[in-house]
C-alpha cells in the first residue's frame, strides 16, 4: 500500500512539476516561434564600435544545456526544437555602418511606447519592446502607480503622422502607427519600488498586432552568449517627456554590480546589469526600454534584448553608469506567463 501511495505521490508531483514547466515550454515556443529581431539597417555609429565575436558553438550548447535543464526534463518537444535551433552556430552577418546615431525609419521595429495616465495628465512616459504578436516587455515602474491606457507600435518620428524616408527620387514611407488596447499587465510579484529589484513586467495586447515593415518582434537571450556591449535605444523619455523626435542608439559597456551599488548605494542583484557609456555619449534610453545587442541568435545575426531600463539612464552619458532588469534571469518568469496566457493550439 504505502509503495502505491508513494508512486502516486510522485506521478502527481512529476504531473504538477510538467504543468508549471509545460507552461514555460509553451512560452518558450511562442518566442521562438516569432520571427525577432529582424532589422532594416545597423548602420549606426554605436554599432560601429562593437565587434561582432564569433559565437564558440560548445559554449553556447553548453550554457542552453544548463539555463533550460528544468525544460529538458519536462517537455522533450523544448528539448528537440531547441536542438534543432543550435545547428549551423557560428555563422555571422557582416555589421556596414554609416555615420550618425539615428535610428533609422523601421529599423528597430520591436520599440514600443506606453501611453499611461497619472494624476490626470496622459503622456507617453515609458517605453517598451514587442516580443511576440501579443505581448509587450517593460519595467515593472513602468506600469505599477500609473494606468496603462495604450501602447503604441511602429512609431519613428513623434512630431509627424506619417514616417517617410527620402533617397534621391524615391520616398518609402511606412503604414501609420498602431495604438493596442491592452488586456492584462503582469507586474513580477516580487517588485520592490524601494528596492527597485524585479523591474519587470509584462503586457498582453487587447489583439494580436500582424508583423509589418514597422513592427517585428525583438529576441530574447535564449541561447544565446552573454554580451559585453550593448546598445540602448529610445526617444530620450522621462516623466518630463521626450528628449527628441526620432529614437537614437548609443554604445554602452557592461560594468561591475559593484559600481553601480556605490553609484546608487543600494544592492544590486544578480538578476540585475550595470552598465554605461564609455564616451562621453549620452544615454538616450527610456524607462522600460531596451538594452540590446545584434547578436547570433538561432544561426543568425539577430537583435537580442539582455536588459530593460530600469533606474540612472537619464544621467549615463560621462561615465555615469545604470541599472537594468537582466532579461536572462527572468526567462522561465516571461515563458511561463506567455505559456500560462497563452492558447495552447
Ligand atoms: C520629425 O518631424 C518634424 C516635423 O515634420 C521635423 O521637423 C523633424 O526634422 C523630424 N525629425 C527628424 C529627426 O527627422
Ligand atoms: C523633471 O522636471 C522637474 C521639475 O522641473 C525636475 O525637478 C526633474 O529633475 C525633471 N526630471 C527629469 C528626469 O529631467
Ligand atoms: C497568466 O499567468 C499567470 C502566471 O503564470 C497565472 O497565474 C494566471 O492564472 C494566468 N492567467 C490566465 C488567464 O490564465
Amino acid at each position: 500500500l504505502s509503495m502505491s501511495l508513494s508512486l502516486t505521490l510522485s506521478l502527481s508531483l512529476s504531473l504538477s512539476l510538467l504543468f508549471v514547466c509545460c507552461n514555460e515550454a509553451h512560452g518558450l515556443r511562442l518566442l521562438q516561434q516569432q520571427r525577432c529581431g529582424v532589422f532594416a539597417s545597423v548602420k549606426s555609429r554605436a554599432v560601429n564600435q562593437l565587434k561582432m565575436r564569433r559565437v564558440n558553438c560548445n559554449l553556447l550548447l553548453f550554457y542552453a544545456i544548463l539555463s533550460w535543464q528544468s525544460l529538458f526534463v519536462c517537455c522533450n518537444e523544448a528539448h528537440g526544437l531547441r536542438l534543432l535551433q543550435q545547428q549551423r552556430c557560428g555563422v555571422f552577418a557582416s555589421v556596414k555602418v554609416t555615420n550618425g546615431r539615428e535610428v533609422r525609419l523601421a529599423s528597430r521595429p520591436w520599440m514600443a511606447l506606453l501611453r499611461l495616465r497619472y494624476a490626470g495628465e496622459e503622456g507617453f512616459h515609458c517605453a517598451g519592446t514587442l516580443i511576440t504578436d501579443r505581448f509587450v516587455l517593460t519595467a515593472a515602474h513602468c506600469v505599477a502607480p500609473f494606468e496603462l491606457v495604450y501602447v503604441r507600435l511602429g512609431e519613428h518620428n513623434l512630431s509627424t503622422d506619417t514616417d517617410c524616408k527620402v533617397t534621391g527620387k524615391r520616398t518609402m514611407c511606412v503604414p501609420p502607427v498602431e495604438d493596442v488596447g491592452v488586456a492584462a499587465v503582469y507586474k513580477h510579484e516580487e517588485y520592490s519600488s524601494a528596492a527597485k529589484h524585479n523591474d519587470i513586467a509584462l503586457i498582453k495586447l487587447e489583439r494580436q498586432v500582424e508583423f509589418k515593415k514597422h513592427i517585428k518582434p525583438i529576441c530574447l537571450p535564449i541561447g544565446v552568449e552573454a554580451s559585453q556591449s550593448f546598445v540602448v535605444t529610445g526617444w530620450g523619455i522621462t516623466e518630463n517627456g521626450t528628449a527628441v523626435d526620432v529614437p537614437r542608439e548609443a554604445a554602452i559597456e557592461l560594468q561591475a554590480r559593484q559600481t553601480c551599488a556605490h553609484t546608487f548605494d543600494r544592492i544590486v542583484k544578480q538578476s540585475q546589469l550595470c552598465a554605461g557609456a564609455t564616451a562621453s555619449d549620452s544615454c538616450r534610453g527610456d524607462s522600460g526600454g531596451p538594452l540590446s545587442y545584434p547578436a547570433v541568435y538561432a544561426t543568425r545575426q539577430r537583435f537580442v534584448q539582455f536588459g530593460i531600463v530600469s533606474y540612472g539612464a537619464r544621467d549615463c552619458g560621462n561615465g555615469y553608469p545604470a541599472d537594468y532588469t537582466d532579461v536572462a534571469s527572468y526567462l522561465p518568469w516571461i515563458t511561463g506567463i506567455i505559456g500560462a496566457n497563452s492558447s495552447k493550439d
